[in-house]
């Protein structure tokens, strides 16, 4: 179904100071991946044993960005964006983790955020998107307390070079991912299936982000600091009481470990009953580092949840089936398209915890075409970002602090597991000879974006 929204309508929907920008992170777009002292991180161990990856697709080229720098900032400066979200990678800064710091890492992010300012273009940098110095796993990788120490100094680093360019910052990109998928479900790096070794990873994140808006705060006291959480939006499969308890439960596991300690400076009950006896030790004064305020925060949304209770007497907490979608209509990475679901959650959300200013850092979707004659019809992209924008708008109607959004993604690159075979830029990306093209969605939101911010 076509929406045909017109960019131009949809920015009055606005207001005048909303951000619109576009979004990468460093392993998925840099490559360059022994360039200038780098070193390796656990995506590239990952991505190159076997049966893990698509294709056995790693990031040493990717989309050559740490070589193409220049022509991707006027790439970004072209689509009319206020702002670009990126990441930093921890293993060009401190590549073994801890032990002696990089500078022609640190040059680099220098360059780029230059480039940002001399382009006129806010910089939202990331902490941390999933590429830990691989050289950490000796220590147990995230399941250890030392790395939340490590992050900390790296963070602190980072910060005392670049965060007087910087307008916001984020600590972690999506701890759900790295935290369960890399250490319960095993699709992320660094791939483990162990609910101990999660739960170690859950409580050592959450406290690596508080140590890292203390040591941000440290260095700049001004600079707008937050975190980056993929929250989900939970339905239950039916409404059969006990579909609607494994619902809550699904929300405390995906949602709440990361809200109720960042927001609240707890866990939430039912999982602690659960699994608390498994969690690593939580030291005094732990749980007030992690609940420090908070700036703002980054949504990245794309797909609702929807649960059954799993009746398997084996099943572990929170004992959830994946459900079937509501509807049949998917991206090409076969995610359910269900706009509604983002102005229920982020409803939901903001009627359970005190949030601060929200971003919508992340939003977009997978469609795999190619170019044609020189152009990428991906029309279904610009009706999923339509749609939405549109129920972004309503969420500002409704008096909710909605304050930018940044398309996933600027440029198609290594979707993790999927390696390069799936595709969420509104940018397309030719491997082969590393040509750019924009494509139908990008100039649709380059329309869009061009009209802010407005009346300066
Ligand atoms: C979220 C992640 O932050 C990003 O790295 C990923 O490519 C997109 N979602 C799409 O899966």
């Amino acid at each position: 179904m076509m929406s045909m929204i017109d960019a131009k309508k949809l920015a009055e929907r606005f207001p005048d100071d909303f951000v619109f920008g576009v979004a990468t992170a460093s392993f998925q777009i840099e490559g360059a991946s022994k360039t200038d002292g780098r070193k390796p991180s656990i995506w590239d161990a990952f991505s190159n044993m076997p049966g893990r990856v698509f294709g056995r697709h790693n990031g040493d080229v990717a989309c050559d960005h740490y070589n193409r720098l220049e022509q991707d900032l006027d790439l970004i400066k072209s689509l009319g964006v206020e702002a670009y979200r990126f990441s930093i990678a921890w293993p060009r800064i401190i590549p073994e983790g801890t032990g002696p710091v990089n500078e022609k890492g640190l040059d680099f992010y220098d360059r780029l955020v230059d480039g940002l300012k001399a382009r006129g273009i806010k910089a939202f940098a990331t902490l941390y998107h999933w590429d830990l110095p691989l050289a950490l796993m000796g220590d147990g990788g995230w399941t250890a307390r030392t790395t939340a120490y490590a992050y900390q100094r790296y963070a602190k680093t980072v910060i005392a070079r670049l965060g007087d360019r910087l307008d916001a910052v984020a600590t972690f990109n999506e701890p759900w991912c790295s935290v369960w998928l890399g250490h319960l479900y095993g699709i992320h790096a660094p791939g483990e299936h162990n609910m101990d070794a999660a739960l170690a990873a859950l409580h050592f994140t959450n406290l690596a982000h508080g140590l890292g808006v203390g040591a941000i705060r440290s260095e700049r006291p001004d600079l707008p600091v937050g975190i980056v959480i993929n929250a989900h939006s939970v339905y239950p499969d039916s409404d059969s009481a006990e579909d609607k308890a494994a619902a809550d439960r699904a929300f405390d596991f995906h949602n709440g470990v990361f809200f109720d300690p960042v927001f609240k400076g707890e866990y939430p009950e039912g999982f602690l009953a659960a699994l608390g006896s498994r969690m690593p030790p939580i030291e005094d004064g732990d749980m007030a580092t992690i609940a420090q305020p908070l700036d703002w925060w980054g949504l990245n949304y794309y797909t609702p949840m929807r649960v059954s209770h799993d009746q398997a007497p084996s099943a572990e907490y929170p004992a959830t089936a994946n459900a079937k979608p509501a509807s049949d209509v998917k991206t090409d990475i076969g995610w359910e398209v269900c706009a509604p679901a983002l102005g229920a959650l982020v409803e939901t959300l903001n009627a359970r915890y005190a949030l601060p200013d929200c971003y919508i850092t992340e939003n977009g979707a997978c469609y795999n075409m190619g170019v044609e004659k020189g152009a990428v019809d991906d029309q279904p992209r610009l009706d999923y970002i339509a749609d939405h924008l549109s129920v972004t708008a309503d969420l500002i109607a409704k008096g909710y602090p909605m304050r930018g959004y940044f398309a996933w993604s600027l440029m198609d690159n290594f979707e993790w597991a999927e390696g390069y075979r799936m595709r969420f830029g509104i940018v397309h990306v030719d491997y082969e000879t590393q040509v750019r093209t924009i494509k139908k969605s990008g100039h649709w939101y380059k329309e869009l974006a061009e009209q802010f911010p407005r009346g300066n």
